[in-house]
């Protein structure tokens, strides 16, 4: 007996015919005398039913969910009463005539059953669920955000290809390539003492093989960087990692455009708009609060800055900038305190208000506001006003975490994929703590040259040729032209506070490779767990990721990280001092 086909498969088409199946028990129900067997594989379910008069039948009885079994038996229509049009399979089922159990399984620590049937999962803590990662897996949901990824890259391989891109695999035992997290270690047990690092990024091997003219490279790459995790951040995550010689930052936005067009039309086939939106980093910030605006909704931050300027009401007159939001809705004082504690978390000093009803403001600091400003601000009945002051980022940034809460809150965001590009980023900006210039992207971003005459005068007004892909506020990938003379890149380093030595010690390689000739290049790295949790609706990357960390950054199915033994540790010459 060997499998003819995915239980999934079963189609009418196939009556009359004799087929084996195999796969695991979803359910068994006995009904009048009769077992019917849910029997699951990665396709689907079919029905299996056996009749007391079959010979199998005792063994059918002993059955359990999750047993593997193997059926032999023939496909009939099923009755029409019996039709389930929520499975592919629904018009038909399988007579048993022989079966055969494979494997028995203990009974799962939770059901995985239903998802596979078209209704809900049980809702599961997800500490049980990544413990138990590989029951988990079996659920339906897993396997499509699985099979889901899985088309993705396959239409990354065939589009890149087609555009002349070829794929080469960087190390993943090597130095530092600094995307502003730490380093992931490994002692060396030939060199003691010395330690590769895991790569945060291919970022150097993708620039080295543009000087070593390969012209279009790309990888699905593996990155890791050890900093704190959140929903949208792994320990070791994916990047698609893309890089392009003797191009524009538009040509390379170009090209991904059309990669994500593709992408979307092969596993949504959804047709896009091209271009996507374009919007300067000053322009995200001052209309959204947010470098990776959420555009699926409007509320946009409104400047008041001068209509409060050398007025009465202290805090705003003296402020660097005022923003305002003119929310669609009148809230509650408690709605307002809950999203004041939002806005403060950010570190605002607090939340303003005022409502406008009966065609005047009222409450909150309604007689603070200058009588031109709902005409200003076209307000209509039933609104409310809200305002941050403060120095410029934070205050925008602030209002930006409200707006993205009443977005929720409020329902307004609207179904659908909305991507936009953010450009013309700031090349640096200023390390309170440090107390010097720190990069924004990498140190080997290239400067606007428009902008070069200010590297030395005023750093901070220098823009990048750098570039941040956004989908639905979420920062999906991110990239730059590069540096490409020697120069440059050594005055970016000293700028940095890099010192010639240190340059020379951590990235002598690259000076080296780019005194050899390297063409102008530039590239962009997509986190590719996040645009996939995008595409499958899910709110985070662990749900397209097979065997995940958890929010401690533990892999609690194997138990990573463990300690290890003496022996190992000697034979890298390590020893522990102490266990904290
Ligand atoms: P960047 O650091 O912006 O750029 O990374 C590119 C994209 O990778 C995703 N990402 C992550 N996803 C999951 N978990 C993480 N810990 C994590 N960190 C980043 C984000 C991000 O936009 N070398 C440059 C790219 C370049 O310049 O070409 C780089 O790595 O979606």
């Amino acid at each position: 007996m060997r499998r003819t086909l995915y239980c999934g498969h079963l189609r009418k088409e196939h009556a009359g015919q004799t087929v084996v199946l195999e796969g695991w028990v979803n359910r068994r129900r006995d009904l009048g005398g009769l077992i019917f067997i849910d029997l699951r594989d990665r396709e689907g379910l079919a029905q299996v039913v056996v009749s007391p008069e079959a010979s199998c039948f005792a063994e059918a009885d002993r059955l359990r969910s999750e047993w593997v079994v193997r059926v032999e038996g023939k496909v009939q229509l099923r009755p029409a009463d019996q039709v389930n049009p929520r499975l592919a399979t629904g018009a038909v089922e399988v007579i048993a005539e022989r079966l055969e159990v494979l494997a028995e399984a203990k009974t799962p620590p939770f059901p995985i059953d239903a998802g596979w049937r078209g209704e809900e999962d049980q809702q599961v803590s997800e500490e049980v669920r990544l413990k138990n990662r590989v029951v988990d897996l079996r659920r339906k949901r897993l396997h499509q955000n699985l099979r889901l990824r899985h088309q993705v890259i396959t239409a990354i391989y065939s589009f890149l290809d087609g555009e002349g891109f070829i794929s080469v695999e960087t190390p993943y035992l090597t130095r530092s390539t600094p995307e502003g997290a730490r380093d992931f270690l490994v002692p060396s047990r030939l060199e003691p003492g010395h330690f590769y690092a895991l790569p945060q990024s291919p970022q150097l091997f993708k620039q080295m093989l543009m000087v070593a003219g390969y012209d279009r490279y790309f990888q699905i790459a593996r990155c890791f960087r050890d900093e704190d995790l959140r929903a949208d951040r792994q320990p070791d995550f994916t990047q698609l990692d893309i890089e392009m010689s003797f191009v524009t930052q538009d040509d390379i936005i170009a090209l991904n455009e059309r990669l994500a067009a593709h992408i979307l039309r092969e596993t949504k086939g959804l047709e896009l708009t091209l271009p996507f939106p374009r919007l300067s980093y000053a322009e995200a910030m001052n209309r959204y609060g947010s470098d990776k605006p959420d555009l699926r909704f409007g509320l946009e931050l409104q400047e008041v800055t001068e209509v409060f300027k050398g007025g009465e009401f202290r805090a705003f007159a003296a402020a660097e900038t005022v923003k305002a939001l003119v929310v669609p809705s009148l809230l509650s004082r408690r709605e307002i305190e809950e999203l004041e504690a939002i806005a403060k978390s950010k570190g605002a000093a607090g939340l303003a208000w005022a409502r406008y009803e009966q065609a005047a403001l009222s409450g909150g600091i309604a007689r603070f506001i200058p009588p031109n400003l709902p005409q200003m601000l076209q307000l209509s009945e039933g609104q409310t006003l809200l305002f941050v002051a403060g120095p410029w980022r934070k205050t925008v940034e602030c209002l930006g975490a409200v707006r993205l809460e009443l977005g929720k809150r409020l329902g307004l965001i609207e179904p659908g994929y909305r991507f936009l590009w953010v450009v013309d980023f700031p090349l640096l900006e200023w390390d309170e703590e440090a107390s010097r210039w720190t990069y924004m992207h990498h140190p080997f971003t290239s400067p606007n040259l428009d902008d070069l005459h200010l590297l030395d005068t005023d750093p901070g007004k220098v823009r990048a040729y750098a570039y941040d892909f956004v989908l639905n506020g979420s920062e999906i990938g991110g990239g730059s032209i590069r540096i490409h003379r020697r120069e440059l890149q050594e005055r970016m380093f000293a700028l940095l506070g890099i010192s010639a030595e240190e340059a020379q010690q951590k990235f002598g390689f690259l000076l080296e490779a780019l005194s050899y000739g390297a063409p102008p290049h530039g590239g962009i790295a997509w986190g590719l767990d996040r645009f996939v949790a995008h595409l499958a609706g899910e709110e985070s990357i662990r749900e397209v990721i097979a065997f995940p960390k958890n929010k401690e950054g533990k892999e609690t199915l194997t138990g990573a990280p463990a300690p290890v033994d003496e022996v190992q540790l000697a034979a890298v010459g390590l020893a522990i001092r102490s266990k904290v």
